[in-house]
């Protein structure tokens, strides 16, 4: 008999509840992938846009999650070295391709249109498997891939921080941006950080943020900076007006990294964009080097920050507080 597991699958779209756990079948390893059994997984605001029908092409049914962590237990083919029982942590983007600087336009994201990691099981390429950093748990390890690979490739391979500079996170509650923190802090930058909660602001402070506003009780954040010296780099998802007041933000000469549009399209000024010669740069996910050097940032004494922990039985409970904007990091599953 072939074996079943437990899987988070969407049928439909219409928001978080939409989500069915299912009993499904325990993937076979496809030539040159492995079988990993889930420990925990953890969500991104995209498995929430696509329960919400607002992603591209959206695959149904299917098993929804990026992120996970767990142990190997098939292998089909060139295992790279690696064994069943290995601890290990799964880079969610498959197929970046051989350019560095920008992914094949054939890439896809693990977890949409291919069965992801909500589940017991997932069958991924052997390639897109790390050894799990031995200090973390399996909740903190599956906290950091696609979050913790978008900040890094945000800050480092396309912002370029450098020690001493100071760089602007708007919305430091967000998944992404608390890894933008930590690796801000880790390099030695000044950080200054936005959010809507002043409670997570103080989270923020906890964490290393050197400066913070809250955006809604200060909507001219941007001139309120103007008295704080000048802004190196800026960090964005929000997209829409936050963009506008960033390119006000940020110094003559900066830079201004943008990952997501959560607010929607930004209208902004074309004056200040030329005449302070601001460069723009987009920025998605990250390469299998980006990856690896990112993850070794966790194998000292970096701990990502994990929000809360649900059961894999919840994921409805745990997507709605990403929903929701309630969180102050990653929110994770656990999978018995
Ligand atoms: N291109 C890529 O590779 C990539 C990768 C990951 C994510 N993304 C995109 O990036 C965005 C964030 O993803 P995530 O998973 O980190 O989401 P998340 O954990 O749900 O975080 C979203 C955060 O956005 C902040 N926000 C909302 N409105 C804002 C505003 N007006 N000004 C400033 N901040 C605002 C909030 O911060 P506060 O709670 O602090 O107010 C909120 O917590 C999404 O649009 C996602 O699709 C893109």
């Amino acid at each position: 008999m072939t074996p079943e597991m437990s899987a988070v699958r969407l049928h439909e779209t219409g928001g978080p509840q939409s989500l069915r756990i299912d009993r499904t079948l325990v993937p076979e390893p496809g030539e040159g992938e492995v079988v990993v059994r889930l420990r925990a997984a953890s969500l991104n605001h995209r498995d929430v846009f696509i329960t919400q029908g607002l992603y591209p092409n959206i695959r149904m049914p299917v098993t929804l999650g990026s992120d996970g962590a767990g142990e190997i237990v098939a292998l089909n083919g060139d295992s790279l070295g690696l064994r069943t029982g290995e601890e290990i942590v799964i880079d969610p983007m498959l197929g970046w391709g051989n350019d560095p600087s920008v992914w094949d336009s054939k890439s896809s994201l693990l977890g949409m249109p291919r069965d992801g990691t909500f589940a017991q099981y997932v069958a991924v390429p052997a390639a897109n498997v790390y050894r799990k950093p031995e200090l973390l748990s399996m909740e903190e390890a599956a906290a950091i891939p696609l979050a913790g690979l978008t900040a890094y490739r945000a800050i480092f391979t396309r912002g370029a921080l450098a020690r001493g500079e100071t760089v602007l996170i708007t919305g430091v509650g967000g998944g992404v941006q608390t890894f933008v923190l930590l690796f801000a802090k880790h390099a030695g930058a000044r950080a200054i950080v936005t959010s809507s909660s002043d409670e997570k602001l103080e989270r923020a402070t906890a964490l290393g943020a050197d400066l913070t506003i809250n955006y809604k009780t200060v909507p001219d954040w941007e001139k309120r900076l103007r008295s704080e010296g000048p802004i190196d780099l800026v960090v964005d998802s929000s997209g829409g007006e936050t963009l506008r007041k960033a390119l006000d933000a940020v110094r003559p000469g900066g830079r201004i990294v943008v990952y997501g549009g959560t607010n929607g399209d930004a209208t902004i000024k074309m004056f200040p964009l030329f005449w302070k010669h601001v460069s723009i740069l987009g920025t998605s996910m990250g390469s299998p080097q980006d990856f690896a050097a990112m993850l070794e940032l966790f194998r000292s004494n970096l701990r990502p920050v994990v929000d809360r922990v649900f059961s894999l039985r919840d994921a409805v409970a745990a997507m709605q507080r990403l929903a929701n904007a309630d969180q102050f990091g990653k929110v994770v599953l656990r999978i018995d």
